[in-house]
């Protein structure tokens, strides 16, 4: 049932502070990560060395922004890639590696088929994240942490990505707690995944702004998203989401790529989206930033008020909530989402059903 929503994707877009809050339920105290949330004692992460993370569209976008946050809180070395290629290649595993699925339904064919030949491999052991508890993938995985996103009925995914960054920034604390983060820290951050719903409450009332923007994108054939960091995955995922569902051609490039190839698409009718953290390296995206502007593209920019982005001519600006850096890739996820949905509708194209895509890949 869409309620009062237009479309299903809507719905869910709005239902992501409610999921993502029962996501973390049962997984967090008030200070610290749960040590049974994998269905075993946590005791098992001291023993991992590597993670290798494997997942297909959407998920694999997730798993990419948990390979900076695994790398940051825990030091070890983590590896993503799309589940089609992993599953026909010679993989070399290092001893005392985690296997990582990531996937909404659970029945994605290329996934289930990666962790099929991983169970030859000699992985330390298998951990599924995923949202659907009867799914062949937590039937066939050794550990399950599921994402409590509820039924997920529009084709391009929402709320089953941003439960599936929580579950995987619970993830990755639990594993740096194993080895070596300070309590000071995991309390910190602990509180920070606390203030997640509130904070994603407060980017959905960027909607009728970023609906505004919608009728700008309607003639557009092609569209680049840029990020740097953890913010590179989201942008990824945003331009995947104005394809799906607004079937135009999006790229997405961390944005110090720029000048090696991509800025030569940009003039006056490239929109340039971007998601800009507010870190170490803000200034380095500026002036990425002005390398587009002098060749007069039309740049699109999501940041909080204290990166003193400013309105002119040629720069839009849209604000985004203030929060802790960690989770800033979750957060710049909700306007990318918003304005793929509202470029589809100004479009008319059919947001919940777009043409040649299927739900759960299940076959290959
Ligand atoms: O169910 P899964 O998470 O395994 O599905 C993986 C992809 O097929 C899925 O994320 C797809 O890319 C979505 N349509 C993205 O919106």
């Amino acid at each position: 049932d869409k309620g009062d929503f237009r479309h299903y994707m809507l719905k869910e877009i709005y239902e992501q502070p409610k999921v993502i809050a029962a996501c973390l339920d049962g997984r967090v105290s008030e200070t610290s990560i749960l040590t049974n949330c994998f269905g075993a004692d946590s005791d098992f992460l001291k023993e991992v060395e590597n993670i290798h993370i494997v997942a297909c569209g959407t998920s694999y976008h997730a798993g990419m922004v948990a390979k900076y946050w695994i790398e940051d809180l825990a030091g070890l070395p983590c590896a993503v890639e799309v589940a089609s290629e992993y599953r026909y290649r010679k993989v070399a595993v290092p001893k005392n590696t985690l296997f990582l699925t990531l996937s909404q339904s659970g029945e994605t064919a290329d996934t289930l088929a990666a962790l099929k030949m991983a169970k030859g491999l000699g992985y330390l052991t298998t951990l599924a994240i995923c949202n659907v508890p009867s799914s062949s993938l937590v039937r066939e995985s050794a550990l399950t942490l599921l994402t409590n996103a509820g039924v997920e009925i529009g084709v391009a995914s929402t709320k089953a990505f941003t439960t599936q960054l929580t579950a995987l920034l619970v993830t990755s604390v639990a594993i740096a707690v194993q080895h070596g983060l300070s309590a000071a820290r995991e309390t910190e951050l602990v509180r920070s995944l606390r203030s997640l719903p509130a904070y994603i409450d407060m980017a959905l009332k960027q909607d009728s702004a970023i609906k505004m923007l919608a009728d700008r994108f309607a003639n557009k054939q092609n569209a680049i998203f840029l990020g740097r960091g953890s913010m590179f995955p989201i942008a990824l995922e945003g331009a995947l989401k104005l394809k799906e569902i607004s079937y135009i051609h999006a790229e997405a490039y961390p944005a110090g790529e720029l000048k090696h190839g991509p800025l030569a698409l940009v003039d006056e009718d490239m929109p340039i989206i971007t998601v800009v953290p507010n870190n170490s390296l803000l200034d380095k995206l500026k002036s990425n930033l002005q390398e587009v502007s002098a060749r007069g593209g039309e740049l699109y920019v999501f940041a909080d008020l204290d990166t003193e982005f400013h309105e002119e001519v040629g720069v839009t600006f849209t604000e985004v909530p203030k929060v802790p850096d960690i989770l800033a890739p979750i957060v710049h996820t909700i306007p990318l989402q918003l304005l793929a949905y509202y470029v589809a509708v100004v479009k008319g194209t059919d947001v919940d059903q777009p043409r040649n895509l299927a739900k759960s890949v299940t076959v290959e």
